[in-house]
């Protein structure tokens, strides 16, 4: 195995990502970073220089559980201090398992602000994987704000809210087209005003890649929007879905992909179409109402200018309110052969059932998870339970359940019935754990998806069911035969998501919705398992908080 060494700054930079110049958040001047490229069973050292000058920073690697390296998750606030300006942190942990990941900043909302990447791990030379193609290409879906993530956060923080709005672009690849730039070129040459006004150099829809005729290429997409759920497609093209979040899956042909922040999929896709002419490639907000124009890049053709716009209309995309097909598509994944993964417990040694809310508290407006609403506490989750710091959070375990029995999922919650707390839920070592994730409306009336991610495991997706969720009668319909694995699964409006993961590695682990607003305003839970078996924290985690004097 490999020891991959990667040097990074971190520092803002003019950058002009969909042809508006914006102070973005850039490693060695690129947003987004460089693909990190592996193979199953090497080691990733980052040196991350922090050249922020005036903020913190800590960077997670979404995807990869750490075992045994449970100070790498670098959550900032949970496994570590944060990098002040000036500091430098070395991350180093074990890519164990092949496929398509990512890092991100995981300090406050600053993932906002561009600082992301892909990470792709292969599988060893000689081990077969259950499909075939050609070629592979990365493609990294975002969406894109004007406004500075500190305008950001304190308006999530003020009273009334101010909440962040729709984003201004969608980027794929982090290139995109703010809507006043965007010229629709129609195909028999009508023109349009956009088209006279004059762009900076660049502004143009990007080249995804130049495909050869006859060769099919494995795209690992993946999402790491602040806010928007998305569905991707590649005009005229079918793409069959073969990889999740890591795992094969029994491959499913699709018109367009459904892709949640926080997942990754890998899909094949054909190039049998024409090919004297380009394709569009497109990604469309759903689940929010669409006040985004459309992110376009351009599949070229070989021997076409790979520049060329293709001669039919940008594609419009599906209703965004359309909630059916998103189910669906989540309904549709199974492991392609249940002998690649571990069997599913049959079942769990404790459930936790976890109401998404939105409260209000203390004047400002939140989300809580059976009533509580996450603040993290400045003395990071890690240190303080290893070494046993009394004070450093809060002590009262969280509530396991709700009052589901009674409970109104059609209705916003009561008044003042809410607290923000740092508490955290501990589990048996080794124990196996049901989290059935419950949705509500919000305060405006509107359930919205929240894509739930899981540091240090994969979970098994058991169900996905619509309305309020029922032990006695939900639990018997889990499917135990086939669930696919996942880190990050979707959380449908008015619905529920059950999902098990068994608690064998010993740390301290965030899971939360992996919408930048949501998490900062608390929709999260910590869980900590075998803190005692964790080995010797290294002292560059610590240096805040009540860690300051640790020896
Ligand atoms: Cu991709 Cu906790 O995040
Ligand atoms: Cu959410």
């Amino acid at each position: 195995a490999k020891v991959h060494h990667h040097t990074w700054d971190i520092a803002y930079r003019y950058k002009t990502l969909d042809c508006v110049e914006k102070l973005a958040v850039t490693i060695n001047g690129e947003s987004p970073g460089p693909t990190i490229h592996a193979t199953q069973g090497d080691t990733i050292v980052v040196t991350v220089h922090n050249k922020l000058e005036t903020e913190n920073t800590g960077i997670h690697w979404h995807g990869i559980r750490q075992i045994r390296s449970p100070w790498a998750d670098g959550v900032v606030g949970v496994t570590q201090c944060p990098i002040l300006p000036g500091d430098t942190f070395t991350y180093r942990f074990v890519v164990d398992r092949p496929g398509t990941y990512f890092y991100h900043a995981h300090y406050g909302m600053q993932r906002v602000a561009g600082l992301d990447g892909m990470l792709v791990v292969s599988a060893p030379d000689g081990v077969a994987e259950p499909f075939t193609y050609d070629e592979e290409r990365t493609v990294l879906l975002m969406d894109w704000w004007h406004k500075s993530v500190y305008e950001q956060a304190v308006g999530l923080a003020s009273d009334p809210l101010k909440f962040v709005g729709e984003p201004q672009s969608l980027l794929i690849n982090g290139r995109g087209v703010f809507e006043p730039f965007h010229c629709s070129r129609a195909p028999n040459g009508s023109s349009d005003a956009a088209c006279n006004v004059p762009r900076p150099a660049g502004c143009a829809p990007p080249t995804l890649f130049t495909a050869v005729p006859g060769k099919t290429y494995r795209l690992r997409v993946g999402s790491l929007t602040s806010l928007s759920a998305l569905n991707f497609a590649i005009e005229g093209h079918s793409m069959t879905v073969v990889e999740a979040d890591g795992y094969y899956v029994r491959p499913v042909v699709v018109d367009s992909l459904f892709i949640y922040s926080g997942e990754s999929y890998s899909v094949l896709v054909k190039a049998d179409q024409d090919p004297s002419r380009n394709y569009w490639a497109a990604s469309h907000v759903v689940a929010r109402e669409r006040n985004t124009t459309s992110a376009m890049a351009i599949l070229s053709y070989a021997g076409n200018d790979p520049r060329a716009p293709p001669p039919t209309p940008r594609p419009e995309g599906p209703a965004w309110d359309d909630v059916r097909p998103r189910v669906e598509q989540s309904r549709s994944l199974a492991v392609a052969h249940p002998d690649h993964v571990l069997p599913v417990p049959p079942r769990a040694d404790r459930a936790l059932l976890l109401l998404n809310t939105q409260n209000r508290i203390g004047g400002h407006t939140k989300w809580a998870i059976n009533g509580v609403s996450l603040a993290f506490p400045s003395t990071p989750y890690l240190v303080s339970m290893k070494r046993g710091l009394q004070g450093a959070y809060d002590a009262r375990p969280p509530p396991e359940t709700y009052d589901y029995r009674s409970y109104d999922i059609a209705k916003p919650p009561p008044a003042a019935n809410g607290t923000v707390a740092s508490a955290v839920y501990r589990l048996a070592l080794g124990s196996v754990v049901d989290l059935v994730l419950q949705n509500t409306v919000a305060l405006n009336n509107r359930s919205e998806t929240h894509p739930w991610h899981l540091h240090g495991h994969d979970f098994w997706v058991l169900a996905y069911g619509d309305g309020k969720f029922d032990p006695e009668r939900d639990t018997a319909r889990f499917n135990l035969r086939d669930p696919v694995m996942k880190n990050t699964v979707a959380l449908h409006p008015k619905g529920w998501t059950a999902v098990r993961f068994v608690a064998d590695n010993p740390g301290v682990w965030l899971f939360h919705c992996h919408i930048e607003a949501h998490v900062y305003m608390g929709m999260a839970v910590v869980f900590e398992e075998g803190v005692d078996k964790v080995g010797r924290l290294p002292k560059s985690i610590m240096g805040c908080g009540r860690s300051r004097t640790l020896p």
